[in-house]
């Protein structure tokens, strides 16, 4: 189809293609560039020039935008048993719930719990030595969902206003080419006032070390004793702000898996 589009001079390049693409009309793989280079100035040439490149970098965005998109929420605690803060990881909890909010949010979800994966405390991470037939199998496995996941969403608690150990030793034994170019989500809880707030900024440092893009929404979950009842959210407001970090993710996903689609990543 050969289109073209004189812009009526009181109207930006915005709104001339907010109404095209509510019309239906807009299809940037059927423009024809050439015809809107005679009428139209650079800008909106650009546009049109970089979205009509191919029609199966089209094909691409569609399938990259139907499927679902791939998470791991990574717990933190290996806290068991009864103690004076109550029964097991108050993570456990809060995990539930953001694996809940990421279902609903048509996610496909893993969750790592380093107290379901036998992890040694650190002896080598799979990329620092040579035969890594050593590694059990299962550790290859992860390594591979690591590789294929889309986003990753991590639920951190606070010990001793740092990261708990359990969750750096999981992450750390796999490689940073296996987490890199992909959003991360980060939620922290704590049972005090402040939720964790302190070790947010290593959480940060740690996942951008590892090539994690953060999301801008960090989520705190603050006397999070007191927001459950009977393993139960109780507190709404949570659920609201782990839904919206759930659509920011999703949005970064979708974006770095299309653009990666068709541009290879850099080395
Ligand atoms: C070793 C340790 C250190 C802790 N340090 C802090 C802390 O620095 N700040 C805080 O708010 N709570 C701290 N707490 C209390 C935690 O907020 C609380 O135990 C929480 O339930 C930990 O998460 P979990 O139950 O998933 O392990 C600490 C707890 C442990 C076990």
């Amino acid at each position: 189809m050969k289109f073209c589009c004189a812009m009526p001079q009181n109207k930006s390049f915005f709104n001339c293609c907010t109404c095209l693409s509510k019309d239906g009309l807009l299809d940037e793989s059927e423009v024809d560039v050439s015809t809107y280079g005679t009428f139209i100035d650079n800008p909106i040439k650009q546009y049109f020039g970089r979205a009509s490149v191919n029609r199966n970098s089209r094909t691409t965005q569609d399938k990259n935008m139907s499927e679902k998109l791939k998470v791991i929420v990574f717990l933190s605690s290996a806290r068991v048993g009864e103690s004076y803060l109550g029964n097991g990881s108050w993570g456990d909890r809060v995990g539930g719930v953001i694996k809940e909010v990421l279902d609903d949010a048509d996610f496909e979800v893993s969750v790592w719990d380093p107290k379901a994966n036998p992890y040694q405390v650190l002896q080598q991470p799979m990329h620092m030595i040579k035969d890594t037939s050593v590694f059990p199998q299962w550790m290859h496995d992860k390594k591979a969902e690591l590789e294929s996941a889309d986003a990753f969403f991590i639920c951190s608690a606070e010990y001793n206003s740092v990261l708990p150990p359990a969750l750096t030793n999981m992450l750390d034994h796999y490689p940073p080419a296996a987490y890199k170019h992909r959003p991360v989500a980060l939620v922290t809880y704590s049972v005090s006032p402040l939720g964790g707030v302190r070790v947010q900024p290593a959480l940060k440092t740690l996942v951008t070390e590892l090539g994690m893009l953060p999301i801008p929404t960090i989520g705190r979950v603050a006397q999070v004793r007191d927001k459950f009842v009977d393993d139960i959210l109780k507190d709404e407001g949570v659920r609201q702000s782990m839904t919206k970090q759930a659509k920011e993710l999703s949005w970064y996903a979708r974006a770095l898996k299309t653009y990666k689609a068709d541009t290879p990543m850099p080395s």
